[in-house]
């Protein structure tokens, strides 16, 4: 990775040495094996393949100054897929099981840890499907959960630069009770068409409103959503949106940076009254936004061209901790 331009990396798929397994057949889960294969040798009758029965994850590691490399918030992932599993009756990871796995192939791969102060960190993206044949819609018996690892940059091309958001109406991400909350591939199957055209048209991403009422802000597009005013950090309260780690992250640094949180139904309106507006996310980190436009009213939302000041300090203090250049003070970092 030597002559690697950390610059331009994107964030993509690449290929790195090895990648973690393990299978969970006649009701145990198995042990923990290393591949160097990026194919799986997949029943055609498999539940994830048919039935959508997978979820995934997406966590970073991050190369300090110390030359050690740490693990965001591990333990909050394992969570949230165990969380997933039970959604969509899956069988769930244990999150020693999941810690290791994820451990492991970090130091596999540990040549791939981008340097510090690249700005490039190394993406984990844990994956469970649905392996056991069914050819009847329900849960199978036999699983199978990986860990591959890839070096990424920044999820929006413009990294830490203001981008665009659109809202568009006729498109809905996930239904009020359904699996919104969950990190499914479902979710993102159906985000295409909307997040395509979005795209074509020269936004960043969708910001899509509650499927409902469409009256209340939900997330954009593979990131939550967070407004700032009067010293206040903002962020919707919604039923169908993933709960994100990294918003978990920053409604603490908000606080311990002397914000007052809400977490709470954020009106469209009131996108008229934010003094800043962000994405934040693991592949996102915060993206700032410097206009919303709201397609179907034709009206549009500006924030200014520069990341907002709070948006700057808390991008700033959240980097620090994960790259170990600030005190780990809630216990977020494992050192791998
Ligand atoms: N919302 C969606 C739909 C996502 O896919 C993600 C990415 O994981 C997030 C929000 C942000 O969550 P996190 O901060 O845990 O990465
Ligand atoms: C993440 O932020 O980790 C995500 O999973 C977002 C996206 C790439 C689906």
């Amino acid at each position: 990775m030597e002559n690697q331009d950390w610059k331009k990396i994107g964030f993509g798929y690449s290929k790195t040495n090895y990648n973690v397994r393990c299978t969970f057949k006649d009701g145990k889960w198995g042990e923990l094996e290393l591949s160097d294969s990026e194919y799986l040798n997949l029943h055609m009758a498999a539940t994830s393949l048919h039935y959508g029965q997978e979820a995934f994850e997406g966590l970073k590691a991050f190369m300090g100054k110390d030359g050690k490399v740490r693990v965001f918030r591990m333990d909050e992932n394992a969570k949230r897929m165990q969380s997933s599993s039970d959604g969509i009756l899956m069988e769930r990871v244990p999150t020693e099981l999941f810690q290791e796995a994820v451990k492991l192939a970090v130091q596999k791969n540990i040549e791939f840890v981008p340097p510090y102060g690249s700005g490039a960190s190394l993406y984990i993206r844990p994956l469970l499907i649905g392996t056991g044949a069914e050819i009847g819609v329900k849960p199978a018996d036999e699983y199978l959960f990986i860990v591959f690892v890839m070096p990424v940059g920044p999820y929006f091309p413009e990294g830490f630069k203001p981008t665009d958001l659109v809202i568009m109406r006729h498109f809905d991400r996930a239904a009020p009770q359904g699996t919104g909350k969950y990190k499914v591939g479902g979710n993102y199957a159906a985000s295409l068409t909307a997040g395509k055209k979005a795209k074509a048209e020269g936004y960043s991403a969708v910001l899509y409103l509650d499927a409902r009422e469409k009256k209340y802000i939900d997330e954009c597009g593979p990131a939550n959503f967070f407004g700032i005013k009067d010293d206040t950090y903002i962020t919707p309260e919604s039923e169908s949106i993933l709960p994100s780690i990294t918003n978990m992250s920053l409604i603490q640094i908000a606080q311990d940076l002397g914000l007052k949180v809400e977490r709470r139904k954020v009106a469209v309106e009131e996108l008229a009254t934010f003094e800043e507006v962000g994405a934040c996310g693991t592949a996102a980190v915060i993206s700032p936004i410097k206009r919303i436009y709201d397609a179907d009213n034709e009206k549009e939302y500006l924030y200014g061209t520069e990341p907002g000041k709070w948006s700057v300090k808390l991008y700033d203090k959240l980097r620090a901790i994960q790259n170990g250049d600030e005190p780990d003070q809630h216990g977020w970092v494992e050192v791998v």
